[in-house]
């Protein structure tokens, strides 16, 4: 049977879940592929740091070069992190003829076109399924299971410690710093936790599934991103007696702008949004991630799982290695390679562009009149309302007043609500999320 060597960069709790997964189901790989994959050594930063799982001693070896300069080793995983060193250590490998296998985000949402092309220029492949929703295999399923398919709209819960912290907040009352601390404790936040919660892991996410879907490398600062601080428990309530739902969302949308004579832009955003309750991603809670691909050809299709941990991540790595495995059995003849640039000339529409719904709510003066003076502001900005909800709220001298708005643009509502905001009548800064029905 034919072999092929590994070598991996970071053996922390990844890398430790990645060889134990291998110990545990190499020979299955094996006989699935037709080729033995072997682990030849492991650069690690201390050989004797604690591990979610113990890794073989004698691979071990404080020195990445070791790794990436290996004759043998025929594929890298580069599980290090980071936009730093991890570059220097993926483009290494690379320029070696090596195979590189990545679970970095933000290295490929930094720097995608550089390193695909690197790889090219090397006649390698770099594969990344790690890098999205830990172990649900949806970079696969974009470039292969659906291949054949355009992609109208993609909305992806794809941060674990955001999804936790909401799913929590909303069944439990919870308060969200109690939360953190607990996905701090359990792994699965980033380090500092404002990658996660600020929604900077998800835009990373969110735009290597855009590039991967519109066929142009999406970078994380062409994407508009909000993260989870503004959420809090009252907007959950007032959410859910209105039928929704507060999720992060990743979105990739193919636009509706203004002016439909350009060409096909892409929105591409990351915000906590208001999704129908009774729809399926409204029902994804805790740590798990899911992604709602629709398809012009397929249909809505709906990916479920662990975003992150050892395990998960392991089994899209090792997924990875066996792509790689079989590119180095055929001779490197890339079935589907796993970026293909088709649409250089593509584009990230401005969020202000982007036409949305909107949940507002408003701390106002209870008397008569305020309402009609928002209503005058939002109609003289061509902004319609559809509905209006004044709960019983507890907020002194002042009333919570929502209102459901139709499709509007993004900045024709942020100027509207700015003027708002200045009406002596409303107490404090307006709320605004948005609406996504999913439809
Ligand atoms: N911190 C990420 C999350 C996991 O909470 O989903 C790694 O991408």
């Amino acid at each position: 049977m034919q072999q092929v060597n590994l070598g991996m960069i970071g053996g922390g709790t990844v890398g430790s879940g990645v060889f134990h997964a291998w110990q545990k189901n190499g020979d299955l790989l094996a006989a699935r592929l037709g080729i033995k994959i072997s682990f030849r050594k492991i650069a690690v930063k201390a050989i004797d740091e604690p591990r979610a799982y113990p890794i073989a001693p004698e691979l071990l070896t404080t020195q990445w070069q070791e790794v990436v300069n290996d004759p043998e080793i025929q594929i890298v995983i580069e599980l290090v992190g980071g936009t730093g060193i991890a570059k220097t250590m993926v483009l290494g490998a690379l320029a070696q003829g090596k195979t590189v296998v990545t679970a970095n985000k933000a290295l490929l949402s930094a720097h995608g076109p550089e390193l695909f092309a690197a790889a090219a220029k090397s006649g390698v492949n770099l594969y990344y399924e790690a890098s999205v929703c830990g172990g649900i295999p949806i970079i696969k399923a974009l470039r292969e299971g659906l291949v054949a398919n355009q992609f109208p709209a993609i909305y992806g819960i794809v941060n674990g410690t955001c999804n936790y912290i909401l799913s929590r907040m909303k069944f439990e009352g919870a308060d969200f710093a109690t939360v953190l601390a607990e996905a701090q404790k359990q792994g699965y936040a980033e380090t500092p936790p404002d990658l996660d919660i600020d929604g900077h892991d998800a835009a990373h996410k969110t735009g290597i599934l855009g590039s991967l879907a519109h066929g142009f490398w999406v970078n994380h600062h062409q994407i508009h991103t909000e993260g989870i601080r503004e959420v809090s428990k009252i907007d959950m309530e007032f959410a859910a007696k209105l039928g929704y739902t507060i999720k992060l969302l990743g979105i990739v949308k193919q636009a509706a702008v203004k002016n439909p004579g350009r060409k096909t832009l892409v929105q591409v955003s990351v915000y906590p949004a208001l999704i129908p309750s009774a729809h399926v991603l409204a029902n994804v809670n805790q740590v798990f991630n899911a992604v709602f691909v629709r398809g012009d050809i397929v249909g809505d299709t709906l990916f479920y799982g662990r975003g992150a941990g050892k395990d998960a991540t392991a089994s899209a790595v090792l997924s990875d290695v066996a792509d790689a495995a079989q590119d180095l059995k055929h001779g490197n003849q890339m079935r589907v390679p796993p970026f293909v640039p088709t649409a250089q000339a593509g584009k990230v529409v401005p969020l202000d562009e982007v036409i949305s719904q909107y949940y507002v709510r408003f701390s106002v003066v209870d008397k008569p009149g305020v309402l009609a003076k928002i209503a005058a502001i939002f109609a003289a900005a061509n902004i319609g309302i559809s509905s209006v909800f004044q709960p019983e709220g507890d907020e002194g001298a002042s009333v919570p007043l929502i209102l459901m708005i139709h499709d509007a643009p993004n900045a024709a509502m942020r100027k509207a609500l700015a003027r708002i905001a200045k009406l002596p009548a409303v107490k404090a800064k307006p709320v605004m999320f948005r609406v996504e029905n999913l439809e």
